[in-house]
């Protein structure tokens, strides 16, 4: 950021990091994020110096953020159906579309101990959305990532969900696909070598999802012994196979 003379009030940081970022509402959630103050307070302390420990921990957010990091990135969270989850750049930043798939997965009538899984998990936003609102279902995950699913075990721990399973592996493979009642995803839908998906675009463009939608009609109960499947839409264009090749998160 702009060096900011010293003894600077928090009131002129932040318009001097709104003027970098072309954006005050953001500069002053950073200022937050920085000071550990919730926004009001931000709002109401504008005329205080800041500390130099303090200057300097907001310029570097406020750098970062400029340089197209996204904000939940930076803050390491973001609310996800009424919860909050850990998030780091090994997975995609759960997106507000993606809560119509919990909601909709949980209008369906299964059974109070239903199996389900969610295929390529990231954060686990989906399947501990559907454990923390339904304790009585069986809730297991896939990804072909590590590092996303330590991101997913530390959310299934933030959310003290132990009996939530996760499992490394490509798509299906490392479950029984037989086993489920309702299958839920949110996969991969941008293609490697997307050009929003470079630096230092990229994370301004964290990929809007398509609606996500029913494979099936969410208003008809599914016949006896079939399995829901709950996805967006964009994957059933797609052929499984070419997932893994797929950036998208
Ligand atoms: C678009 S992100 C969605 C993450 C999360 N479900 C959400 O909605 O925020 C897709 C996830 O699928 C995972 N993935 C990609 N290819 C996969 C594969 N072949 N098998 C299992 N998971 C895969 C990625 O690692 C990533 O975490």
């Amino acid at each position: 950021m702009t060096p900011v003379p010293p003894g600077s009030t928090l009131d002129e940081q932040v318009r001097a990091a709104g003027r970098k970022l072309g954006d005050r509402n953001e500069a002053a959630r950073l200022a937050a994020l920085a000071l550990e103050q919730p926004l009001a307070w931000i709002f109401a302390h504008g005329d205080e110096p800041l500390d130099p420990r303090q200057t300097h921990r907001f310029a570097e957010m406020v750098d970062r953020r400029a340089q197209g990091v996204p904000f939940a990135y930076i803050a390491g969270t973001r609310e996800f159906f009424g919860r909050e989850f850990s998030v780091s750049p090994a997975v995609l930043i759960p997106r507000p579309e993606t809560e119509h798939l919990v909601a909709w997965s949980l209008d369906l009538p299964l059974p109070d101990d239903a199996r389900v899984l969610d295929v390529g998990t990231g954060s686990g936003c989906i399947i501990l959305s559907l454990a923390a609102e339904r304790p009585g279902w069986q809730c297991v995950a896939t990804d072909i990532s590590k590092e996303a699913l330590a991101v997913a075990a530390i959310n299934r721990g933030r959310l003290r969900l132990p009996r939530v399973g996760f499992l490394l592996g490509n798509l299906l493979q490392p479950v029984d696909e037989t086993g489920f009642d309702l299958v839920v995803s949110n996969p991969p839908y941008v293609a490697a070598g997307d050009p929003h998906l470079i630096r230092p675009t990229w994370p301004r463009a964290t990929p809007i999802s398509k609606t996500a939608t029913y494979a099936s009609n969410p208003k008809s109960p599914s016949p006896p012994g079939r399995t829901d499947w709950v996805t967006s839409r964009s994957w059933w264009n797609r052929r499984a196979a070419s997932w893994s090749t797929e950036a998208g998160c």
